[in-house]
C-alpha cells in the first residue's frame, strides 16, 4: 500500500539554528519557514535528491511538539511520511486492521496542501507515521 518515502520530520528546539546548520554545515537546499498556525508548528522543508526533510519548530505555547521537545531536548525524529495513492482507501484498510488514526479519524490537509493522516506510534513500533496522498 505505501509507496515512496515523502519526508522525514525532525523536531528541533531552535529552528533558526537548525536552518543554519543544514545550510552551512551540511550544504543542503533549505526552503523558507512556513508558519502552520492550525498545526502549531513552523515548518522548513529541505529538498534532497531522493526525498525531503521537514524541520519542525514549535509555534505558540500549545504547540503539539512541545511535549516531544521536553522529552527530547536536543530534538529528534518526530515522524516519517509515506506516500499512498488513495488516502481514503488507506484509511479504511488501516482502521479495519485495528490501527488507530489520530484526531477525528479522517484525513486532513497537511503542510504540502495534500490530504494526510497520522497513525498512532504505539501501533507502529514507536514511530509516528504520516500518510500523504501523492
Ligand atoms: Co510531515
Amino acid at each position: 500500500m505505501i509507496g515512496r518515502l515523502n519526508h522525514v520530520a525532525i523536531a528541533v528546539p531552535d529552528l533558526e539554528a537548525a536552518v543554519r546548520q543544514y545550510k552551512l554545515v551540511l550544504g543542503a537546499n533549505v526552503g523558507e519557514p512556513q508558519d502552520e498556525q492550525e498545526h502549531g508548528v513552523t515548518v522548513v522543508f529541505i529538498e534532497l535528491q531522493n526525498t525531503k526533510i521537514e524541520l519542525l519548530g514549535p509555534l505558540g505555547k500549545d504547540s503539539p511538539i512541545i511535549t516531544f521537545l521536553q522529552n527530547n531536548p536536543a530534538g529528534g525524529i518526530h515522524h516519517v511520511c509515506y506516500e499512498v495513492d488513495n488516502i481514503l482507501v488507506a484509511c479504511e484498510n488501516l482502521k479495519k486492521s485495528g490501527a488507530r488514526v489520530l484526531g477525528d479519524g479522517a484525513p486532513k490537509i497537511g503542510a504540502h496542501g495534500k490530504p494526510v493522516l497520522f497513525l498512532h506510534p504505539k501501533d507502529f513500533n514507536g514511530c509516528l507515521i504520516e500518510l500523504e496522498q501523492a
